[in-house]
């Protein structure tokens, strides 16, 4: 018996797509599941399966790998009992409290380090403990890799069911792709307002109420009501940061009469800062959008911000989103340009794009760069302009757009109607004419869907986290379309479905017809638990 790991990243999933349910009965196992065989092993499951930590209980544990979204793996001394904790890190000896039991697992916070983990480096950022951003900044980059790829490598053979054993395996498993830029890698950045600022436990003696009590930042992980403070973020460009300083340096000022959004009350009036980098078309140097999210239109307020940060030269935008709703979403109901323009541009595979304040892109333009010449490489065109190419979850077009040079036509499908209309106004700024892009819900796939584009010669699908609807399983399984390049940011939802696509749902009594070529994961986004795929299916 393999120790066994939670599903609940998973566990939403399931209310929208039933097959889920399927996933939830699985667990994912570690990398311990190579003792699985072990007599010793064996013995500790025993001891395990009567064991149980209570609740508040402490623990010397020392965490052995980092399961899918980055929590520590430990397994309780003499008895193999697991219990999963969020900072820990591999080879760290710690104490944990036991905060819940969940199923065959309990959850422990850190109380204190013991020893540090073997792959210990400084973390650069200040915030790097506490702020929900970064959970691996203190571990040598090479190892958030490692850690990175072997989760795929163990949802593929768990979830995916496909099986190490085969010869072909390694050659399909591709090693990870790692991010040559690890820091101010980021073009899009949202902090919030908040009137409660987030203390560690250590420094919870200094709060203080009013105005000290307000912070702009991040949300603290858990909390919905309560804001980190952060005055640098090294994730984001050093414009951004100079913006952030800027309003940092002035927003709490009395005279100003600015106030944070209350969670609670739904009073106040900053709710949140959204920062964007593009790059100047003519120049190659970063433009900055600067997007104050507001719960009412008052640029009288504003104008002292917008012009301590329309000084800073990289800024060409200052937007206001008017959001008036109690929700935390940044997407206003109305927008106006406070200052400059209301898009940037960027450059992606050689094609323009311009981005507005909520419009979807990419966040790490370099690294799309090289995740975007992958699906390239998988989509294989000949080039000769006869291929038909259906790009699935298209958003923006970002995709389909840099396939269309090489393609007779790309189809893309795209539930958002703003990214359907701005993928439609990006390929008129490339001249690119051989691009439809429809607005569609791709949940709801019909019989008839196939009736609206010639039968494609490669699919490329790329779904947000809960991956692809049964419906378009069955879709494109009857479609049979010979190649599909499947970019997923979930590990997770990807094995499923590629087990689907090659080994067919028995259940449904449907066969599978796809062969899994190359698996590629991509690291999109250093010091954090995600992980990107890229991966290529050719009809068998
Ligand atoms: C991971 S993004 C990919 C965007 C694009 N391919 C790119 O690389 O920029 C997933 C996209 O799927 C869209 N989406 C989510 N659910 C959808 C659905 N049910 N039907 C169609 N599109 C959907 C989202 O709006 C989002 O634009």
């Amino acid at each position: 018996m393999a120790a066994t790991l939670p599903t609940h990243s998973l566990r939403h999933l399931a209310t929208t797509n039933p097959s889920l349910h399927r996933l939830q009965k699985l667990r994912f196992t570690t990398s311990l599941a190579c003792l699985t065989h072990d007599p010793q092993q064996q013995q500790q499951h025993n001891k395990s399966s009567s064991y149980f930590p209570k609740r508040d209980q402490t623990l010397e544990l020392e965490c052995e790998s980092l399961a899918f979204k980055g929590k520590g793996v430990c397994k309780v001394a003499d008895t193999g009992f697991v219990v999963m904790c969020d900072r820990v890190l591999p080879g760290e000896r710690f104490i944990g409290r036991v905060t819940r039991r969940k199923g065959t697992y309990a959850e422990v916070t850190k109380v204190k380090t013991i020893s540090p983990h073997r792959d210990f480096v400084d973390a650069p950022c200040e915030y790097a403990s506490y702020c929900g951003g970064c959970k691996t900044q203190n571990l040598i980059y090479e190892a958030q890799l490692r850690a990175k790829e072997q989760q795929v490598r163990e949802l593929v053979i768990n979830f995916g069911k496909f099986s190490d054993k085969d010869p072909e395996f390694f050659s399909i498993m591709k090693p990870i792709v790692p991010c040559d830029i690890q820091f101010h890698y980021r073009n899009k950045m949202e902090f919030s307002f908040g009137s409660q600022k987030w203390l560690p436990k250590e420094l919870l003696e200094e709060r203080q109420d009013g105005i000290e009590n307000y912070a702009l930042g991040l949300h603290a992980p858990g909390f919905f009501d309560k804001v980190l403070n952060v005055n640098k973020c090294f994730l984001q460009s050093e414009p951004a940061n100079m913006a952030l300083a800027a309003v940092q340096d002035c927003w709490r000022d009395s005279p100003l009469g600015l106030s944070p959004y209350d969670a609670h009350s739904h009073t106040g009036f900053l709710k949140h800062l959204m920062l964007r980098t593009g790059r100047n078309m003519k120049t190659g140097l970063p433009e900055l959008m600067v997007n104050f999210v507001t719960s009412s239109y008052r640029p009288e307020l504003l104008k002292p911000l917008v012009e301590k940060i329309s000084a800073i030269p990289e800024v060409v935008s200052i937007m206001n989103n008017v959001n008036t709703s109690v929700g935390n979403t940044s997407v206003g109901e109305e927008e106006y340009t406070l200052y400059g323009k209301s898009t940037i541009t960027e450059i992606l595979r050689g094609l323009m794009f311009q981005i507005s304040a909520n419009s979807f892109f990419q966040t790490n333009t370099h690294q799309a760069e090289v995740l975007y010449k992958l699906i390239e490489d998988c989509a294989g065109l000949r080039g000769d302009g006869s291929e038909i190419v259906l790009d699935l979850f298209c958003g923006t077009g970002t995709i389909g757009l840099t396939l269309a040079r090489r393609a007779k036509h790309v189809y893309g499908y795209e539930v958002v109607a703003q990214a359907v209309s701005d993928a439609r106004r990006n390929a008129k700024l490339n001249n690119i004419n051989n691009a439809t892009f429809v607005q569609g819900d791709l949940n709801k796939v019909g019989e008839n869907f196939g009736n609206s584009f010639p039968k494609p010669d490669i699919v490329i699908s790329d779904p947000n986290r809960p991956g692809m609807h049964m419906k378009l399983i069955r879709f494109l399984l009857k479609l049979k379309a010979p190649r599909i390049v499947y970019v997923s940011c979930n590990p997770a939802t990807c094995a499923r479905d590629l087990d689907y696509l090659c080994h067919g749902i028995s259940e449904k009594n449907i066969n599978g017809c796809y062969k899994l070529k190359s698996l590629q994961p991509v690291d999109m986004f250093p010091h954090t638990p995600h992980i990107e795929c890229v991966c290529l299916l050719e009809l068998s």
